[in-house]
C-alpha cells in the first residue's frame, strides 16, 4: 500500500518561562512548535490507525508540552505534540473498533495515529457517535462540554432559582456551562472581555453578559446580583475570581474550573476570606480524574445537542500550517468559541 506522509507538530524546544510549579507565565510561543513528518504508523495485533480530522488547541496545550507533576510527563524534544483528535478508524485490530468508527482523544498531533484502543493520557478512546458531526466529538461531546456538566453538576450544584456567574463565559467551557446551568433553571450571567464577545455570549441566551473591558467588575456583578452569586463557575481566576468572592451568597459554590488568567504569569487574590464570610465552599476538578463519569455526561449532552437544547460555539481554523497560531490565540483570548483546526477532509464525509 502506497502510504501517504505523516504530517506532525513536534516539540522544537522547552518553553523557557514558567511551569505549574513556578510563578512565571506558562503560554507557549511560536518557537516551541516545530513542524515534522514522520512514517505512517502501523497499527500491530489489538490496535487501530486513525486518520486525523481535526485538532483541538486547549489551553491544556501548556500542560501537555511541559508536563504536570504527578499527573504527566512532559513531552520530550523531537517528539510530536500531544494534543486532542478527532478522526476517523482507517485501519483496525482491534474487536470494538471497525473502520469508519468516528473516534476521539489526546493523541498525537500528526496526520495518523495507532491506538491500543487507549489515548496517551491512558484513557478509553472515546467514540463519536454515528450521524454526530467528528468536531462534535471535541466540542461539546468532548472534554469542553464534559468539563462545564462536572464542574455545575458535582461541584456547582445549580439550582431553580440560583444566580450562576460564568467567567470565561465566550470560551469553550464557558459557554456550555451557562447554557447547561439555565437549563437547571438557574439566572445565569456570563462575564466576558469586549462588546463583541458580549454579543456572542448573549446570543446563547445568557440572561445578561458583563464586559469585563468596561471595568469595576465587582461593581458590574454587584448590580446584576443584588442577592449574591449562588455558583461562580471560574474560568479564568485571577481579578475575575477576585470580583466574584466580594460578591457571593450565603452558602454559595465556587467551580475551579481553571485559571486562564495565571497561565500569563502571577495574579493576586485577595477576597478569599470572603469563602468563610458567605459559608461558601470552592472546589475544582480534573476532568481525567473522572472516567467513570464522561458516559453520562456524553449521554446527556448529546440529547440536548440533538433537541437544540445547547448550542456549540466552534472557532475553526482551515489547515495543518495554521496550528501553532491558533494555539497560541487561546493564549492570547483571540476568538470566542471553541477552537479547533481542520488538518484533513473526513475519510468517510
Ligand atoms: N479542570 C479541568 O480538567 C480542565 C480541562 C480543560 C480545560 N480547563 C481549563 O478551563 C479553562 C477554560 O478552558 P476553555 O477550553 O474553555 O478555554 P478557552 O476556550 O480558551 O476559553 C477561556 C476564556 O477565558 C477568557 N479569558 C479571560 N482572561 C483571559 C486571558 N488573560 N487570556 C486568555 N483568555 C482569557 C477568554 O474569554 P474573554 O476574552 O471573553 O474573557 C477565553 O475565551 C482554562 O483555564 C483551561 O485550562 C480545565
Amino acid at each position: 500500500m502506497n502510504m501517504p506522509t505523516n504530517r506532525q507538530w513536534q516539540v522544537a524546544k522547552s518553553p523557557e518561562s514558567g511551569g505549574l510549579t513556578s510563578s512565571g507565565g506558562l503560554a507557549l510561543t511560536a518557537d516551541v512548535f516545530k513542524p515534522g513528518t514522520a512514517e505512517v504508523p502501523e497499527p500491530g495485533a489489538g490496535e487501530v490507525l486513525i486518520r486525523v480530522v481535526w485538532f483541538s488547541p486547549d489551553p491544556m496545550n501548556h500542560a501537555w508540552v511541559r508536563g504536570i507533576p504527578g499527573k504527566f510527563d512532559p513531552t520530550p524534544i523531537g517528539a510530536a505534540m500531544k494534543g486532542g483528535i478527532a478522526g476517523r478508524v482507517v485501519a483496525s485490530n482491534h474487536p470494538d473498533w471497525k473502520i469508519g468508527d468516528g473516534v476521539t482523544g489526546f493523541l498525537e498531533w500528526q496526520d495518523y495515529c495507532v491506538s491500543d484502543g487507549t489515548d496517551r493520557m491512558g484513557a478509553p478512546l472515546q467514540r463519536i457517535p454515528a450521524g454526530v458531526p467528528l468536531e462534535s466529538g471535541l466540542g461539546a461531546l468532548g472534554m469542553t462540554g464534559l468539563c462545564a456538566w462536572l464542574g455545575l453538576v458535582d461541584i456547582g450544584h445549580p439550582a431553580p432559582g440560583d444566580t450562576v456567574l460564568v467567567s470565561g463565559a465566550s470560551g469553550a467551557i464557558g459557554s456550555i456551562a451557562g447554557q447547561i446551568a439555565r437549563l437547571a433553571g438557574a439566572r445565569v450571567i456570563g462575564i466576558a472581555r469586549g462588546a463583541d464577545k458580549c454579543d456572542v455570549v448573549k446570543g446563547l441566551g445568557f440572561d445578561e453578559v458583563l464586559d469585563a473591558t468596561k471595568g469595576d467588575l465587582m461593581g458590574q456583578i454587584a448590580q446584576a446580583a443584588p442577592k449574591g452569586v449562588d455558583v461562580f463557575f471560574d474560568n479564568v481566576g485571577g481579578y475575575m475570581l477576585d470580583a466574584a468572592l466580594a460578591n457571593l451568597a450565603h452558602g454559595a459554590r465556587v467551580v475551579v474550573c481553571g485559571a486562564t488568567a495565571h497561565y500569563d504569569g502571577p495574579t493576586p487574590i485577595t477576597n478569599h476570606l470572603m469563602l468563610a464570610m458567605r459559608g461558601a465552599t470552592m472546589g475544582g476538578f480534573f476532568y481525567f480524574d473522572h472516567i467513570a463519569r464522561w458516559a453520562e455526561g456524553r449521554d446527556r449532552l448529546g440529547q440536548w445537542l440533538a433537541n437544540g437544547q445547547i448550542r456549540e460555539l466552534l472557532d475553526i481554523t482551515d489547515g495543518f500550517d495554521h496550528v501553532p497560531e491558533a494555539a497560541l490565540a487561546q493564549f492570547q483570548g483571540k476568538g470566542a468559541g471553541r477552537k479547533l483546526v481542520k488538518i484533513a477532509d473526513d475519510p468517510f464525509g
